[in-house]
């Protein structure tokens, strides 16, 4: 697998494919690869001609105290999981790369960005789309794949593809789970075995949501409500919300009516989990 470090090589590999008529897949990561990954690099590889996957640990979207320092890299990893899934190529480009010492234009997203982890990451979303559009214009794709899971940077990616008339084709794609539920990421790494498995209190709030909103319950704040007693009733767990929003415009909502996001961002120890699921 092809690991390619700067801007100007990938932009020289993109044009060159353009030239022979191929269509272009990019499956933004920040690495450390696991099968929610891979559902986007496959969905991406079936989809296009050739596909970019770039692997990049955004300093702009971690605020201070965060993890950006222990956030898990590895690249070898990363290139099997890539070559196995169809990848044409890695992009892992340095920070010093993406951000020049007095870079200081960003993208900001005014109203979906305030809710949910936009309360406790407040620069979060800021560097998310700062760094998405920088890849949108390095790599200029016809799609790019994103998944289900970050419901709340999905909805305000699309949104900011909208408003800022970005040509190009954004594709949602399901959460992935583990076989006991919980939902695929990197940072479930830094779970101890019984920090894992107090951690499946997220997805069995999910279930009950869901089952809950199947059997007709069209009270929003009920289902919250019986979400969170589920959720407090494991010690290892401190919620940071459960809310129901608008899945569009990430506005709270009190009654289920067109598409809702029940989301959800949990501490299990020291690592914030989030997890969600949508009624139609
Ligand atoms: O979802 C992620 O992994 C990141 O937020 C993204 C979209 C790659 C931007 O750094």
């Amino acid at each position: 697998m092809q690991v390619v470090k700067t801007v100007d090589e990938i932009r020289k590999m993109v044009k060159s494919w353009r030239k022979e008529g191929l269509s272009v897949g990019l499956v933004p990561t920040m690495g450390f690869l696991h099968e929610g990954h891979k559902s986007l690099i496959l969905r991406a590889a079936a989809e296009n001609d050739r596909v970019v996957v770039s692997d990049f640990v955004n300093p702009t979207q971690f605020g201070p105290g965060e993890d950006l320092e222990s956030y898990p890299r590895d690249i070898n990893r990363d290139a099997a999981l890539c070559e196995e899934a169809g990848a044409s190529v890695i992009f892992n480009p340095e920070p010093s790369e993406m951000y020049a010492p007095d870079f200081s234009t960003y993208v900001n997203m005014e109203n979906l960005s305030k809710g949910l982890c936009g309360k406790t990451r407040p620069i979060h979303f800021r560097g998310v789309c700062t760094v998405v559009s920088k890849l949108f214009n390095i790599v200029s794709p016809d799609r790019a794949y994103f998944g289900q899971k970050d419901a709340q940077q999905l909805a305000i990616i699309r949104r900011m593809v909208r408003d800022l008339n970005i040509d190009i084709e954004i594709v949602g794609c399901p959460i992935i789970r583990e076989s006991d539920g919980l939902a695929k990421s990197s940072r479930n790494t830094y779970l101890n075995p019984e920090e894992r498995q107090a951690a499946l209190c997220l997805s069995r709030a999910v279930k009950l949501g869901e089952k809950m909103a199947a059997e007709g319950e069209k009270d929003a704040d009920r289902i919250v409500s019986e979400m969170i007693s589920l959720i407090q009733a494991e010690p290892l767990a401190k919620i940071d919300y459960v809310e129901a929003v608008n899945g569009v415009t990430i506005e709270p909502v009190h009654k289920i009516e067109g598409t809702v996001l029940v989301a959800m961002a949990v501490y299990i120890g020291k690592t914030r989990l989030i997890d969600n699921f949508i009624i139609e």
